[in-house]
């Protein structure tokens, strides 16, 4: 079923459902879901990152949180400015930079506290989102865009600085599985004469073990359904292996390993964005929709430790903003007298704090190699006891 009623989107869509239903054919009927979520996601030219439909904004299909205002990224200078503080010097590099909003409001904010980094990178995988990078970015920080360079990998010898991504670990592909006490599935997409279905088949050892080991550690009953990320440890590996100083920092939303698998989160996490609605159907018009699933943090610090980093926190967004002085920010923005703007902070906060909105779901943490001193931004909560 298509939701757009945009004949340009349409087309695309079906484009992309062409595309996946040959590869279904050539895999000889079942495709695993994370090579489905790959193509809906980036498929080139059609995929909902790469097609040039622009999910980000009150237009598109959901809100970041630097999308909602430049709060957030004036707090996110202040944490970075505390490592570039230490090294003296050091690059950015920002991991899936989405619209490019947090990129521009970033150096807008890190040149008010002089603490502009010598290079602001962007390691981006989609072209299109890369264009629209590119045009915020001469639309609100024209005075930077000289600062600021594509990458198209990791840079190939260790920098000195801050590498993070804001809801990047969530756009990464997730296999779906079905655990009972006979079995372990894998959940994958087939098709039911023209249109793709759900289907599943017996799990593959790996899969197989390490579901089997998640079901004795948690101690599920009945049938259970969830996903992991396969590509989330090296992912991470990687990003450690670049950086010689500094920090490395990732926000999302997500849980520590425990909340993610508890026995009563039996349905997973995975969930799709369509104009700002909800769904749990991943095969609702692809390439119109996102498809995401929540973080297992413990994931990223089991990772992080084994290339040799060192934790500097994990804590919840909210209170990741706090020690960034949000507080000291809306006291400044009380105290200069424009009541409107006052209020459209106010909104901006509460939307970024508030536990029933961004303040406990999503979660920050950060590791640090030769880092002397603590970094700003984890010193108000330190939820490492969940990980
Ligand atoms: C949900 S958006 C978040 C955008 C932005 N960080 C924000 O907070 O508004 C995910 C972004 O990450 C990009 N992306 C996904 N996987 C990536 C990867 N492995 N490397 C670099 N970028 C990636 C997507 O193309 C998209 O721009």
């Amino acid at each position: 079923m298509n939701a757009s009623s945009d004949p340009e989107a349409c087309k695309v869509s079906a484009a992309l459902v062409q595309e996946i239903r040959a590869r279904i054919e050539r895999s000889d009927g079942f495709l695993p879901f994370d090579a489905y979520m790959e193509a809906a996601l980036y498929e080139p030219g059609l995929g909902y990152y790469c097609n040039g439909l622009v999910p980000f904004g009150e237009q598109g299909d959901f809100i970041t949180a630097p999308e909602s205002g430049s709060l957030f990224a004036r707090c996110l200078a202040n944490c970075i400015a505390s490592v570039l503080g230490q090294l003296g010097q050091g690059v950015v590099l920002e991991l899936g930079a989405g619209s490019g909003v947090l990129a521009a409001d970033l150096l807008n904010a890190l040149q008010v506290l002089d603490t502009l980094p010598e290079h602001y990178c962007i390691l981006e995988r989609s072209p299109a989102m890369r264009a629209l990078q590119r045009q915020t970015l001469r639309d609100r920080a024209p005075a930077f865009v000289d600062r600021v360079s594509w990458l198209d990998r990791l840079p190939e010898s260790p920098v000195s600085g801050v590498l993070f991504g804001n809801e990047v670990a969530d756009a990464l592909p997730v296999r779906r599985f079905r655990w009972n006490p006979d079995g372990v599935r894998e959940l994958g997409v087939a098709l039911d004469s023209d249109s793709l279905c759900e289907c599943e088949r017996p799990a593959d050892l790996e899969l197989e073990a390490h579901v089997r080991q998640l079901a004795r550690a948690y101690q599920w009953q009945g049938d259970y359904q969830s996903e992991y990320c396969a590509a989330l440890p090296d992912w991470i590996r990687s990003l450690s292996d670049s950086l010689e100083r500094g920090l490395l920092l990732m926000m999302d939303y997500g849980y520590g390993r425990g909340e993610y698998y508890h026995p009563q989160r039996s349905m997973g996490t995975l969930i799709c964005h369509y104009r700002h609605t909800a769904s749990a159907d991943p095969f609702r018009s692809p390439g119109l929709q996102d498809i995401t699933a929540f973080v297992d943090f413990t994931a990223i610090a089991e990772a992080a430790d084994d290339a040799g980093m060192q934790l500097q926190g994990y804590t919840s967004q909210a209170q990741f903003l706090l020690a960034c002085g949000i507080d000291r920010l809306m006291e400044a923005a009380g105290a200069d007298g424009d009541t409107v703007r006052f209020l459209r902070l106010s909104n901006e906060a509460k939307r970024l704090m508030l536990p029933g909105e961004m303040g406990e779901r999503f979660k920050a943490t950060g590791f640090s190699r030769g880092l002397d001193q603590a970094v700003t931004g984890f010193t108000a909560q330190d939820l490492r006891s969940r990980l």
